[in-house]
């Protein structure tokens, strides 16, 4: 018998389990910025292993990059960000708080006029007084200067999105890579976005790592490639990260909702402990952005068919996913209170792929010499072959089962007194909690 877990479970598990803390902690933490613990950073590289092996390494034709945070601000004024990657805010003018229009109107739409007028009796969730403005679009790109002077002629953006390089590089990996059309550029990087309310733990963050893929194509095949993309995207879901079909959802765009370089735009929405909410975008973001570069830099980004001799400017279909959204998932995803002879208990039920620990080795007991001498013999083994092994001799073996099953160890390996006789070990499987014996030779 399993039961959904709530937001505070994944919080508490995350923070207990050292997953994931809040950023300057001591000092308070800062809204929207959070720090990766030693296994949180193991279930990132774990994820983004499986992204880059799908999107780059089983691929032929898609190329990896990995690009500066910081780049030219033209860029950002040709990809339209500077003026377009806003969100819908209202101020308080009784107590000074700031909202997100759209979330305080229940809707996805980011229409001024239509926000303007669901929000007309709408009060100030701080302070419960009918005081807020009428919307107006803020933006969230986060601004620092380049050099010594600090002024207009030195700002530049922390990146919004990991997009923007992938495009200014466009030529470079075509030329270099010899690429011809159909291809594809992905990266995995950090993005950074002035959130006006950053909430629900990681899912809305300010800091954020996005893994997006870029596919060059002739406009003639958008439709075919995007669908495929989508798909691939979902298919990525349930057969690399091993999520329950039944915890995804499609959500496609409206007018309302597509950013501004979008002809269209199909959301997987997954099932967080807050409802189903977007996870991984899929968009068709056409020649917009290689059109708007090539008059940005006046640079020639057409592509010529050496077969048709035709000179066009490529369609993109552009696949986006948050990293650290995406570990939420597979928590969320994961994480069970199941009952295992009549007690409960909490399991982190991960694909071995993902687990931050592969494998625990433990000595039956602490204050056994000889018992701890042939486990550390096993423990080096091991831990020279797969690198994720985990050594607890601390508390009886039930605790340290538990604390394996939480966050989601495979294999749990005992060494008892049977051991030092014949060379056999327990293993205890985490989902089945079986425990067989085997030769130390066959681990
Ligand atoms: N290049 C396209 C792009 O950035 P997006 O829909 O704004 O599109 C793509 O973002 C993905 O990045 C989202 O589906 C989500 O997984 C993640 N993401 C966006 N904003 C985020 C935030 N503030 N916190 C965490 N993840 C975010």
């Amino acid at each position: 018998m399993t039961k959904d877990v709530n937001q505070e479970e994944i919080v508490s598990l995350a923070k207990r389990r050292g997953f994931i803390f809040q950023a300057s902690e001591i000092y308070g933490g800062l809204a929207g910025f959070w720090d990766y613990g030693p296994l949180g950073v193991e279930l990132l590289n774990n994820i983004k292993k499986e992204w880059w092996d799908a999107f780059v390494h089983d691929q032929e034709n898609i190329f990896g990059i990995d690009g500066a945070i910081i780049q030219n601000p033209k860029l950002w004024e040709a990809s339209g960000h500077v003026e377009g990657f806003t969100d819908p805010l209202v101020d308080c003018k009784n107590c000074g708080s700031r909202h997100r229009a759209d979330h305080l109107a229940g809707t996805d739409s980011t229409n001024l006029s239509e926000l303007k007028e669901i929000l007309k009796e709408v009060v100030c969730p701080t302070c419960g007084k009918k005081t807020l403005t009428e919307p107006r679009k803020f933006n969230m790109m986060m601004k620092t200067w380049v050099g010594p002077l600090e002024d207009e002629s030195s700002v530049a953006y922390l990146r919004p999105e990991t997009a923007g390089s992938i495009f200014t590089n466009y030529l470079n990996v075509k030329d270099t890579m010899r690429a011809k059309l159909p291809f594809g550029i992905a990266q995995i990087g950090k993005a950074f976005r002035n959130e006006i309310s950053p909430r629900d733990f990681i899912f809305r963050v300010r800091e954020l790592e996005q893994m997006e893929m870029q596919y060059f194509i002739k406009s003639s095949d958008q439709q075919i490639e995007y669908d495929k993309w989508r798909q691939f995207a979902w298919d990525f879901l349930i057969n690399k990260l091993g999520i329950k079909e039944a915890n995804l959802q499609w959500h496609e765009h409206d007018e309302s909702e597509r950013a501004h370089y979008a002809s269209a735009a199909h959301d997987i929405y997954f099932k967080f402990p807050q409802g189903f909410k977007e996870l991984w975008g899929t968009h068709n973001r056409t020649d917009f952005d290689l059109t708007n570069h090539m008059k940005g830099s006046g640079k020639d980004l057409q592509y010529f068919d050496e077969v048709t001799k035709e000179k066009y400017i490529p369609y993109v279909i552009e696949s986006s996913v948050g990293l650290g959204r995406m570990l939420l998932a597979v928590l969320t995803d994961a994480y069970q209170i199941d009952e295992v002879n009549g007690e409960n208990r909490a399991v982190l039920k991960i694909k071995s792929s993902l687990a931050p620990v592969k494998i625990a080795v433990f000595p039956l007991l602490k204050n056994k010499p000889e018992l701890i001498v042939k486990a550390r013999e096993v423990y080096e083994v091991l831990k020279d072959k797969y690198g994720a092994v985990m050594w607890d001799d601390n508390g009886n073996i039930g605790k340290r089962y538990r604390r394996q099953d939480e966050i989601g160890t495979p294999k749990c390996i005992t060494i008892d007194f049977q051991t030092l006789e014949d060379d056999t070990v327990t293993v205890r499987d985490r989902d089945t909690t079986k425990q067989t014996r085997i030769k130390i030779t066959d681990l």
